[in-house]
């Protein structure tokens, strides 16, 4: 498939999912309330996240991870969030910056950018959230005009990884700062089963890569200091919902072989890597 191909198929996908109010059954990993202690440990959302979180935006929460749990992030700190859904991520950025900071949440399916409004507008917190139709791939930011960029679960949906993690650096401040949770392989899969995959593109497992050229293309964008913050190798259920992300309604399974295939292979990591000065 051609990259324009991949990236409408991704658009529609999501743009349905967004419609229907996110499908019936949840994909990627699981965003119930875990304690506190372990969701920081293995970065997922805690009970007292999710509380601040409007039910239209947690319903089509598509993460595999709470990038705003291991960021840090302060008041007054601009952060972008890379393909943003209906807003989990953004909402969650937006408190922790306060009246005097702005999330900009930028994401290619225009009916995602619709719930995320409103999910944003439901909780009060418009004043320093702005949204953007885009493709993170060509994005007409400014240089040097983000403290954060966050990312959930996105980038593995890019043809061009690099295009992506550029455009993050370039429109990072020096000594502005990644925080990003994705899905990767461990080893190294047959080309004709990760092929067949790629017909399932808008599923999590389609476009991800392996994870030493992963951080190869993190590092040639110019990044430094990158942390493995927590990784979760996906267990058969999380990665039968993940193959076929957003929804088995939006998405087709692949074949239950070539799922066999990659179990154990796929995993969610987390991760931070910083700007240099
Ligand atoms: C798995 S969902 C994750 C959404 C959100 N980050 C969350 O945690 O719920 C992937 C999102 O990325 C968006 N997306 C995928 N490829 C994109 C691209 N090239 N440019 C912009 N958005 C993209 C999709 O429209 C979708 O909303």
């Amino acid at each position: 498939m051609k990259a324009e191909e991949v990236k409408q198929i991704v658009r529609e996908r999501y743009g349905k999912c967004a419609e229907t109010g996110g499908g019936k059954e949840s994909c990627c990993c699981p965003s119930e309330a875990t304690s506190l202690s372990f969701a920081a440990e293995h970065g997922l959302y805690g009970q007292e996240e999710l509380s601040l979180i409007p039910k239209i935006a947690l319903n089509l929460s598509k993460g595999c991870g709470n990038p705003t749990g291991f960021t840090n992030l302060q008041p007054s700190e601009v952060v972008v969030d890379f393909g943003c859904g209906a807003g989990i991520d953004v909402i969650l950025a937006a408190h922790k910056v306060g009246p005097s900071g702005k999330v900009v949440g930028v994401d290619g399916a225009p009916q995602m950018i619709e719930r995320a409004k409103e999910s944003v507008t439901e909780v009060g917190l418009s004043d320093r959230v702005e949204f953007r139709i885009a493709d993170m791939e060509q994005l007409d930011l400014l240089d040097s005009f983000a403290d954060v960029v966050i990312s959930n679960c996105v980038i593995n949906l890019c043809p061009d990884k690099s295009a992506v993690y550029r455009g993050a650096f370039r429109i990072l401040k020096p000594g502005g700062r990644l925080a990003i949770s994705d899905i990767i392989y461990t080893e190294r899969i047959d080309p004709q089963v990760q092929e067949r995959f790629q017909s399932t593109w808008a599923g999590c497992v389609g476009g991800a890569i392996a994870e030493d050229s992963y951080f190869e293309i993190v590092r040639g964008a110019g990044f430094r200091q990158i942390e493995v913050v927590a990784r979760h190798p996906l267990p058969s259920k999380e990665l039968e919902a993940m193959v076929c992300c957003p929804g088995p309604e939006f998405t087709p399974a692949p074949a239950k072989e070539d799922v066999a295939v990659v179990q154990g292979k796929v995993t969610s990591i987390k991760f931070t890597a910083v700007k240099p000065i």
